[in-house]
């Protein structure tokens, strides 16, 4: 006779390699089951992009194979985020809220802000995208969104979704084409009703594409926002590479903590298959070895990518098999997976 001892004994042997604990030690086993030599159980992921799901899968399962004898393991497997630090702002629930900054305009941001928000939410989180960039707010473009969102009486405006993200952009309360000369209070009461004056629900992430830059703005930005984590965008040359590190200290100052480095436009393909480094080559791994926050990965120059953004369907949508859009997914469940790793810390 198998029993549940032995279950969560084997499953104790069993380590989450980003949280360093065991499953059991870390609530992620539920729901144990055993019925002759079959063993069920449901695991429960810190988040639903996991980027080690089949692997803690894999291991689990041979581990009570081995220690119980089971002949059958059957894994129910699902998710939860936590995250102790989590926003409660008028109603919503905002768990993480991810910056995503650069000192450098033009590095791809945004396009980096929207594939990621919805290589996320294909993974089955609940996503929204909050574009702040009061100097050129590109992501309705860029997710194919057109009308603005409409507040019926009495009830809450209700943010518009696009490609299973709910998305709410400062370009809805500006005229189309008009430059955005917002300052000071202006800019800080605009920002709080992002927050105050949607109905966003829960979310388990909410991420925010930042305009450009380390001034006046961005930090008041940083410190109006209740932001979890940062991410900072940049490509691999030292101009780009310089200005993301100021954009580091920014945060670091602001005592944001860092989630991780996106390099994009790392290397152009060629018809021969070889890859040229357009913009020089290491500049995301020398920035992670110069401030010890981690690189999410490297992304590189695909003309579908730019293509897919003009249109409103991004890349990762678009053109899912393009290696760029493989390297956005995997960045965004290794970015999913340092906030695991940050809200487990906080606790
Ligand atoms: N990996 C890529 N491959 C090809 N084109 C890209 C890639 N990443 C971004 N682009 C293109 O580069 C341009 C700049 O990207 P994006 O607008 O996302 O940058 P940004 O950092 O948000 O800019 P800004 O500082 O103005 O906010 C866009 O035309 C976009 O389509
Ligand atoms: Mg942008």
């Amino acid at each position: 006779m198998i029993t549940k001892e032995q279950v969560l004994s084997a499953l104790s042997v069993v380590i989450d390699p980003d949280l360093q604990k065991d499953l059991v030690s870390l609530g992620m086993i539920e729901d144990i089951k055993i019925e002759g030599s079959k063993v069920s159980f449901t695991l429960v992921l810190t988040t639903p992009a996991c980027p080690l799901r089949a692997q803690l899968e894999r291991d689990a399962r041979r581990a009570v194979q081995v220690m119980t004898g089971a002949q059958e393991v059957e894994i129910h497997t699902t998710s939860r985020v936590h995250n102790p630090k989590k926003v409660d702002i008028s109603g919503n629930e905002f768990k993480h809220v991810i910056a995503i900054g650069s000192g450098k305009g033009g590095v791809g941001k945004s396009t980096v802000a929207a594939n990621i928000a919805i290589g996320l939410a294909q993974d089955g989180a609940s996503v929204g995208l909050l574009d702040a960039d009061i100097y050129g707010p590109n992501i309705p473009r860029m997710l194919g969104i057109t009308g603005t969102p409409q507040a019926e009486d009495g009830a809450k405006v209700k943010p518009l979704v696009a490609h299973g993200v709910q998305v709410v952009s400062i370009g809805f309360f500006v005229a189309d084409g008009q430059p955005l000369i917002w300052r000071g209070p202006m800019l800080h009461s605009a920002v709080q009703q992002f927050l105050t004056d949607f109905d966003w629900g829960s979310l388990d992430y909410l991420i925010v594409d930042l305009p450009p830059g380390t001034g006046d703005v961005q930090l008041s930005l940083s410190q109006t926002l209740p932001i979890s984590g940062a991410v900072v965008v940049t490509t691999p040359q030292a101009v780009s590479t310089d200005d993301a590190f100021r954009a580091i200290s920014m945060f670091d100052k602001l005592e944001i903590p860092m989630l991780g480095i996106v390099e994009n436009m790392a290397y152009l393909r060629l018809p021969d298959g070889s890859q040229m480094p357009v913009f020089g080559a290491g500049g995301g791994q020398r920035l992670e070895d110069l401030t010890g926050v981690p690189l999410l990965g490297s992304i590189p120059l695909e003309p579908e990518v730019g293509i897919d953004g003009d249109r409103g369907t991004p890349a990762v949508l678009a053109s899912p098999d393009n290696p760029a859009s493989e390297a956005i997914r995997a960045i965004a469940r290794n970015l999913a997976a340092q906030s695991s790793k940050q809200a487990h810390e906080a606790e």
